[in-house]
């Protein structure tokens, strides 16, 4: 079915539904993001304070924020991005011991100066791919983070061991390029945490496109 209206909003900032949204966005992230990916705890992170002023700067950092897209007809959450604005040692550390594999690459040096934008997770509601969600929600998660400071952006796309890299088509249309792939970039912490990947029903044996702009 056609989604043919969606808002994009902030999750949290005081909104009477807030609680409901945050449960249908956890769902939603852990359905295709694999069970244990992401903790209500680790999402209550990303939620935006009730007293935010609406565009105005937040008062503390880091900046995390989480954004999603509801079905207008329904009020149905059908989207979620997390986004971050980073320093140099979250960014280095967010490669997760990978980091001279990339160190060279001038675009990195560049990124690594400056606050930087992560585009940290997103997913769309398989019955809403193919329609330009992902495209409007990561639009709007890029401006947020330059309103925040961000002069770059990255993001570590997930290439799942069935269906490949299903965001880097999408941030490529962004203006983003890929600096390397990094063969199973979550084993080791996939292990620690005791996650499942959706697609390798086990320990996560998927790549990573590190993709930048
Ligand atoms: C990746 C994902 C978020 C894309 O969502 P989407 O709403 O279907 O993407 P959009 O419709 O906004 O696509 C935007 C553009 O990217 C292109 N695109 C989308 N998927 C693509 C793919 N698999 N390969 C190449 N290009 C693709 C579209 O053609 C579109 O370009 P167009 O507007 O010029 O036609 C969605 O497939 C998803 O949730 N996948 C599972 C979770 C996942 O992999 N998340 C990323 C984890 S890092």
């Amino acid at each position: 079915m056609p989604f043919a209206s969606t808002t994009i909003s902030a999750l949290g900032g005081g909104s009477t539904s807030s609680e409901q949204r945050i449960a249908q966005t956890l769902a939603l992230l852990q359905d295709g993001l694999g069970e244990g990916y992401i903790t209500r705890e680790a999402l209550l992170r990303f939620v935006a304070p009730a007293d935010e002023l609406v565009g105005g700067p937040a008062a503390c950092e880091p900046f995390q924020r989480a954004l999603v897209a509801t079905d207008d007809a329904t009020q149905e959450v059908i989207a979620a991005l997390l986004v971050e604005v980073v320093a140099a040692e979250t960014f280095r550390a967010s490669f997760l011991g990978n980091y001279d594999l990339l160190r060279a690459d001038p675009t990195i040096q560049r990124l690594e100066r400056t606050p930087v934008g992560f585009i940290k997770s997103i997913v769309v509601a398989p019955a809403a791919r193919g329609q330009g969600v992902a495209r409007s929600l990561l639009a709007a998660g890029m401006q947020a983070l330059a309103d925040h400071g961000a002069q770059g952006y990255y993001s570590l796309a997930w290439v799942n061991q069935r269906a490949g890299c299903q965001l880097c088509g999408v941030l490529a249309a962004l203006g983003f390029h890929s600096a390397r792939r990094i063969e199973r970039f979550w084993y080791q912490d996939s292990v620690a945490r005791g996650y499942q990947c959706p697609a390798c029903a086990g320990p996560c044996e998927c790549a990573v496109e590190v993709m930048l702009r």
